[in-house]
């Protein structure tokens, strides 16, 4: 077993899965604004500080990823990677620069951030990060995703990947086909195939090891403006589906972002997932807001209340990780 296929199994087995608290700057003033937060750099590293201290840390989450700024913050002269680390979870880090308008496309995008990446990587890495982030984003539409977003993209997870490998990194790949449209989740299934596909023709290419990576999809869905409703049965069905048929069977496993998912939507199809698992792929969880959503609201209004503001975190990180195993149920999540 190599180092990296050893530590990305670290970071997802078990019942782990990753705290994407990754957002940018300008995401995570959205979300705090939205629940009448001022944002400061103060007020994200609370909220932040907040979650890796909780005590469900150490069982439910493998890694963290963490953005630009907080992987630099510390609390009480204890820089930020090391609270994460003493929880015995690995801090990662986001090194992508965000997605562009793509020239040559009206309307799609490309993620930017492969110059100077190599030299970046090693600050990350000397600051402790183990692993590290990079989404490529697609929109679905009767054109798109355009050939030309397909290749883009793919491409820039590929060689992002390999630059990482080589710093000893594991590369978390994540191409996230978005939720956004009326599509049918045949369509998503079709488009979400091509994307993966792509992407691991690219990382073969850039001799990418595929047991030291864990690719972040997206779950296998009906558009969030389409009439279709499926349920989570079939949802289940689709994904494992979908990436039995475009993932490489080196891949030692996947952790779904939940890209706009409702907690318990995420947290209810992962259990599916899981519970129809053919594939020998680790399944678990890769969540944002379906991690943080609960616990956020409650620190808005209650700032002061770090032990309550934990407890809501600490449930939905040990649902997930019930759901990450096939144990998740109503009855435990309302209990
Ligand atoms: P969500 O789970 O909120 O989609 O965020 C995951 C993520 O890291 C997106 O890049």
């Amino acid at each position: 077993m190599s180092e990296l296929n050893n530590l990305a199994l670290q970071i997802i087995s078990n019942g782990k899965g990753i705290l994407a608290a990754d957002e940018s700057t300008g995401t995570m003033t959205k979300r705090l604004e939205n629940v009448g937060v001022e944002s400061s750099v103060k007020s994200r590293l609370s909220f932040r500080e907040t979650l890796f201290t909780a005590s469900n840390m150490s069982n439910c989450i493998g890694g963290v990823i963490l953005f630009d700024e907080t992987i630099n913050q510390e609390v009480n002269k204890k820089k930020i990677p090391e609270i994460i680390s003493d929880q015995g979870t690995y801090p990662g880090i986001k090194v992508d620069t965000g997605a562009k308008m793509l020239a040559g496309s009206k309307n799609e995008k490309i993620t930017e951030g492969l110059d100077g990446l190599r030299e970046r990587l090693k600050v990350y890495n000397n600051l402790g990060a183990k692993f590290t982030k990079w989404r490529g984003v697609y929109f679905i539409s009767k054109e798109y995703p355009s050939k030309l977003a397909v290749y883009s993209n793919a491409h820039a997870l590929a060689r992002y990947a390999a630059l990482v490998q080589e710093a000893n990194m594991v590369p978390i790949v994540e191409p996230e086909v978005l939720m956004d449209g009326n599509h049918s989740a045949k369509e998503c299934y079709d488009k979400t195939s091509v994307v993966i596909k792509k992407c691991f023709d690219e990382l073969i290419l850039n001799k990418v090891d595929l047991t030291g990576i864990i690719l972040k999809p997206n779950m296998i869905l009906a558009g969030s403006n389409s009439k279709e409703k499926i349920s989570g049965e079939e949802v289940a069905k689709l994904t494992v589906e979908c990436l039995k048929n475009s993932v490489p069977q080196d891949v030692p496993g996947v952790a779904f972002l939940s890209g706009g998912q409702s907690e318990i939507e995420a947290t209810e199809n992962l259990n599916l997932i899981n519970k129809n698992n053919t594939t020998n792929f680790i399944m678990t969880y890769s969540y944002g807001r379906a991690l943080q959503q609960s616990a956020l609201k409650h620190w808005s209004m209650n700032i002061k209340d770090i032990k309550g503001t934990q407890k809501i975190f600490n449930h939905r990180a040990e649902m997930c990780s019930l759901a990450s195993q096939g144990k998740w149920s109503i009855e435990l999540e309302n209990k």
